[in-house]
């Protein structure tokens, strides 16, 4: 087998460079133009004369979409394309937890293997800038490091297989609102603290084999002709040996975007010999306005990543809809809720002293994996939160279950709710949103953070029809919960959760897992607080978005100016408790203790940030730098070491177009939320 995406770089062996120099050498001007364009919605033709085959890519982050027709956006129609889908990007985030990320990343590689994909078009790792986007569920929160290590955790288990990952995209795609022409302009301190670092992960820690170019413009220029973020960071600074392909359809012109370092132009609405890259590049080369040379280049990253996934020669043939797959979708998904409120012990429910449930709301039984577009799955199955439910508690306990609210609500389905609600021990109300337009898909943003359809009205009088009404939020982003958070006595987020969705619901609901995910983005009280909405720099005037809040994204723009959000960066709660101890620090590592204080196993997320006491240049309040997720059972201590380099201390000067760390103090703090810092000590760096 040939898997030689390592995870340091795209490194191939002196032979194998020599053997595209060969392939090159006997290649026509055609021959090439052919390998840097589709030919099909997911294909390049390749070469036959050489032997070389189609490369075939897939969408996405969440697991092998569904076979497309070659040239045409419907579902092929095949029957042999259902496959495993994996939770929700954010999801995938709120476990905190990378070992997982790879086991997941893994486990789409085989599924790739299997369906004869050579790249994958995900990791998606866009940072949430507005809890309105309309990506956020396909995305990995709110900050820079966190979504390096998932990203990185991710790439490395996909490649790992000889699949190459395709991170996107690149760069600053906040936003679907004019996806498609808006104009970011962003500083460069920002840039490079924020909206940079998870790609950079992706290529120098995770050894990423392509990297996909954003619709939208970076400073007056589209992202995919923009010599500064293609040639200029990625090829030159970060030293990225892979491919770079558009997004699709994000291609506008030819001699630009080909200086400017784009190798392969995907989904343009044009006849194929009509793309940017075909006719017209041919053209371009043969005029000498394109050097052969700039061709060569675009083509051999392009062999060099066919030959890195065994294109070439052979492959493995991968395994699809396994149950050791099925059981990382549930793991995943488990380790991703995250309760947010849970008075007096509200949860876990004990399914033994319960006569009678009443479960509520259409996301109890929407299917949701199909859903949001580029990254929706045709599941092989999928357990809907009610079938979840009804197979934990068996004949044991009377379920009923009514719509409540929804589209295919009727008139009188909030009074049915009620009736239901008065009649049960217990109430799961399970709603949220969903992947129609305006809530959590590609192609549009959301148009505040309210619940949809009534349910903040039906919620409150749920609970005055029944107490023990237990929230369930099914959603990839931020909601507000003014109206009745106070009331109800449990509110758990359980994300889209793929495939085993129901099955991990119950699983955490009646008390078999313990949750453990931490929210990898800031639940604002109200739209104005969040930072891009108070500044009045969403979505942008003019087709122009200026990134106004610049560093202060998510919780470093509530921490540093004493906002308070509904839940913070990082919070979640646990039906165990634990108590960290013992801080030592140095300047390689912060060393500390946690101990699982209360009676249940549970796991922990430890988070570390700094804050630096008289910064050069203003820096907030805090920013993560490391994270241990650590599951112990009740009792038990584990001694936690958190390594820290010069990033951990590092800003970028941008006088200086460089990342630089000044000597002086710096207040270390550990916690177990952004909020809820256990541990802090001061560190002097000596010049
Ligand atoms: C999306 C990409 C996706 C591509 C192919 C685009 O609309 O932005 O994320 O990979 O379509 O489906």
């Amino acid at each position: 087998m040939i898997a030689l995406i390592a995870a340091a770089s795209l490194a191939l062996s002196v032979q194998q460079e020599a053997r595209i120099d060969n392939l090159m050498s006997r290649m026509s001007l055609e021959e090439k133009i052919a390998l840097v364009h589709g030919d099909s919605k997911f294909t390049t033709a390749g070469d036959p004369r050489l032997g070389i085959p189609k490369l075939w890519m897939s969408d996405g982050p969440h697991g092998v979409r569904e076979e497309i027709s070659p040239n045409k956006w419907n579902p092929a129609g095949r029957t042999d394309d259902y496959s495993t889908a994996m939770p929700c990007g954010i999801a995938l985030a709120a476990t905190w937890d990378a070992d997982l990320a790879e086991a997941e990343g893994k486990a789409i590689g085989e599924e790739a293997l299997a369906r004869d994909k050579q790249i994958m078009l995900g990791p998606a790792v866009n940072i949430m800038r507005t809890p309105l986007c309309g990506r956020n569920f396909e995305y990995y929160g709110e900050d820079p490091f966190l979504a390096g290590r998932i990203a990185v955790g991710f790439i490395r288990g996909e490649q790992s297989e000889g699949v190459a990952s395709c991170v996107k995209h690149f760069d600053a795609n906040n936003q679907e609102f004019d996806r498609d022409g808006i104009n970011v302009k962003v500083d460069e301190r920002t840039l490079r603290e924020i909206y940079l670092p998870a790609f950079k992960a992706a290529v120098q820690e995770g050894g990423v084999g392509a990297v996909m170019g954003a619709y939208n413009k970076l400073r007056g220029q589209y992202c995919c002709q923009n010599d500064y973020l293609l040639s200029k960071i990625l090829k030159g600074e970060w030293k990225f040996q892979g491919l770079v392909m558009s997004d699709w359809g994000a291609v506008h012109d030819t001699v630009q975007t080909a200086l400017a370092g784009l190798d392969l132009e995907m989904g343009t609405d044009k006849p194929y010999d009509e793309y940017f890259f075909a006719k017209p590049l041919l053209e371009a080369v043969q005029k000498g306005e394109v050097p052969q040379s700039v061709l060569d280049d675009k083509v051999r990253r392009i062999l060099r990543v066919m030959t890195a996934t065994g294109l070439l020669d052979s492959r493995p043939r991968g395994s699809i809809n396994t149950k050791q797959h099925q059981a990382v979708a549930r793991h995943v998904a488990e380790e991703a809720m995250v309760l947010l409120k849970n008075h007096d012990g509200a949860l876990p429910l004990n399914a033994s002293k319960l006569s009678s449930i009443a479960v509520i709301g259409d996301n109890a039984t929407r299917l949701q994996a199909h859903g949001g577009w580029s990254s929706e799955i045709k599941a092989l199955y999928e357990i809907s939160p009610l079938a979840g439910i009804l197979k934990r508690v068996g004949d044991q306990v009377n379920v009923t279950y009514s719509i409540g609210y929804g589209p295919g609500a009727g008139p009188n389905a909030a009074a049915r709710a009620l009736q239901a609600a008065k009649a049960a021990d217990t109430v799961l109300f399970i709603g949220g949103l969903n992947h129609e337009r305006n809530f959590d898909t590609e192609g549009s943003d959301r148009l505040d953070l309210k619940l949809p359809y009534g349910q903040d009205e039906l919620i409150q009088r749920v609970v005055e029809a029944n107490p023990r009404t237990i929230v369930v939020l099914v959603a990839g982003s931020p909601v507000e919960m003014g109206p009745w958070l106070q009331r109800v006595p449990a509110v758990l987020v359980s994300w889209y959760g793929g495939m085993e969705a129901g099955n991990a619901l119950a699983r955490i609901l009646f008390g078999d897992v313990n949750p453990s995910g931490k929210l990898p983005c800031t639940f604002p009280k109200r739209l104005s607080d969040s930072p891009a909405h108070a500044l009045n720099a969403y979505p942008g005037t003019n087709g122009v978005a200026q990134y106004k809040e610049g560093l202060l994204v998510g919780y470093r723009w509530f921490d540093t100016k004493n906002i308070e959000p509904l839940f913070p960066f990082g919070y979640g709660l646990s039906y165990t408790r634990f108590e960290y101890s013992n801080l030592r620090l140095s300047p390689n590592a912060a060393e500390f203790d946690i101990k699982n204080a209360g009676d249940r196993e549970g796991g922990e997320v430890a988070q570390l940030y700094i804050h630096e006491v008289h910064p050069r240049l203003p820096r907030p309040a805090k920013e993560l730098k490391g994270l241990r997720k650590v599951f112990l059972k009740p009792g038990e201590t584990h001694h936690v070491s958190i390594p820290l380099d010069r990033n951990s201390f590092a800003f970028y000067d941008p006088d200086q177009h460089a990342w630089a760390v000044d000597p002086g103090e710096f207040t270390i703090l550990v916690g177990s939320s952004s909020r809820d810092i256990r541990l802090q000590g001061n560190l002097t760096l000596r010049p």
